[in-house]
């Protein structure tokens, strides 16, 4: 099993490093950044269908569920299709609107979860044409959809998905930037500098993890805390989501993610010298928004871990601690920040003795509903 886990004492740690490298291989032979052209063979008979749809509805459950909320700010920013997100066990039970003009993405890693294959087959029944997302080739669900794009992340085998999450959202940037360019809500020229860009996004991610270091002493800080609070705004919203589920799931710490700016519609009671509030306060377009929502933790005495660009001033004047990732169009800020929450989840568990790669409860593919 050593050998299996490369020399790394977990596999979710093993498969935290791996992400350069799954990133990467989940890009290949799908992004040309010379003449800015994204290239998506297993939907590329829907090419055409693509130019016409009216909306686009995103299932999925768990992680993949946050990289689905992801995938529809990339898409309706860049493609301008409409998108909503669901949770496959809440979209399965109702009676939802579904038209044959619908395409439905459903995102797996493991291809198997069971609330998301009946969530598809409803779909299915009522005419939309279904998408799939899956890491696990040839599973359940890349057989029921019409179509799809592998994550070719790896096998992953720590329950607390990694690098599967941040390949599901590789592809769904690559998805979104392809309906655009089919769409012609893109100009060639943009798409150029975009994906220049996340062709360089996987070493980003190396630099991101060499601040291992330093989040294990800011982990050693915060480890016995009962309760944490992850905050964000537009996409660092699901970011902070993911990085909330990842701590509860391996640490059992009792943590929540928020939009930054709905703390104050109920979190912000529970803030006192006891409670950590991870932020992610990056410079895009909500940097100064987040700045007066980390002053308002302060001014209630909250500790402040922040995840910042590299070379911030501002943030650094207010936060406890901070944690830096490579500057990046807003459009990568969710594959960069994603790191950080992660190594800081892993190490808090293994700190708290917890059972990192297998937790209690919780199943790696959940295949009963
Ligand atoms: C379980 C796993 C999670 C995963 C979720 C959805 O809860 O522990 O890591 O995100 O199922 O699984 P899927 O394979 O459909 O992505």
């Amino acid at each position: 099993e050593m050998l299996e886990k490369g020399g790394f004492d977990h596999f979710m740690l093993k498969e935290i490093y791996e992400q350069p490298r799954s990133v990467k291989d989940c890009m290949r032979g799908r992004i040309y950044p010379e003449k800015g052209k994204v290239q998506l063979g297993g939907i590329k008979e829907f090419a055409e269908k693509l130019k016409n749809i009216d909306r686009i509805i995103i299932v999925a459950c768990g992680t993949s569920w946050h990289a689905g909320l992801v995938g529809e700010y990339l898409i309706e920013e860049y493609a301008r299709i409409p998108v909503e997100v669901e949770y496959a066990s809440e979209f399965r039970y109702r009676n939802p609107i579904i038209t044959e003009k619908d395409v439905v993405i459903a995102i797996s890693q493991s291809g198997e979860t069971a609330d998301t294959m009946a969530a598809i087959e409803m779909a299915k029944e009522r005419g939309a044409t279904i998408f799939g997302i899956c890491n696990v080739a040839g599973a359940s669900i890349p057989r029921l959809t019409h179509a799809g794009v592998y994550t070719h992340a790896g096998p992953e085998i720590g329950v607390a998905s990694t690098k599967a999450f941040t390949a599901q959202v590789t592809v769904l940037t690559l998805m979104a930037f392809y309906m655009a360019q089919q769409k012609g809500t893109i100009t060639t020229s943009k798409l150029i500098e975009l994906l220049t860009e996340l062709d360089n996004i996987p070493e980003k991610i190396q630099v991101a993890l060499e601040s291992n270091d330093l989040i294990k002493e800011v982990a050693a800080k915060i480890k016995d805390s009962t309760n944490c609070l992850f905050l964000g705004r537009g996409s660092g919203f699901p970011v902070a989501l993911e990085g909330a589920l990842k701590l509860k799931e391996i640490s059992y710490i009792h943590a929540e993610g928020y939009p930054a700016a709905e703390m104050k519609h109920g979190p912000i009671a529970l803030i006192d010298e006891e409670m950590p509030v991870v932020f992610i306060a990056t410079q895009n377009s909500s940097y100064e928004k987040v700045i007066s929502n980390i002053q308002e933790v302060k001014a209630r005495k909250g500790k402040v871990i922040a995840i910042v660009t590299e070379g911030d001033t501002e943030v650094k004047k207010m936060a406890d601690y901070c944690i830096e990732i490579p500057d990046a169009n807003e459009a990568f800020l969710p594959l960069l920040a994603t790191i950080p929450l992660q190594l800081l989840s892993y190490h808090i568990a293994v700190m708290r003795g917890c059972n990192v790669d297998q937790p209690r409860n919780l199943a790696k593919s959940v295949t009963v509903e």
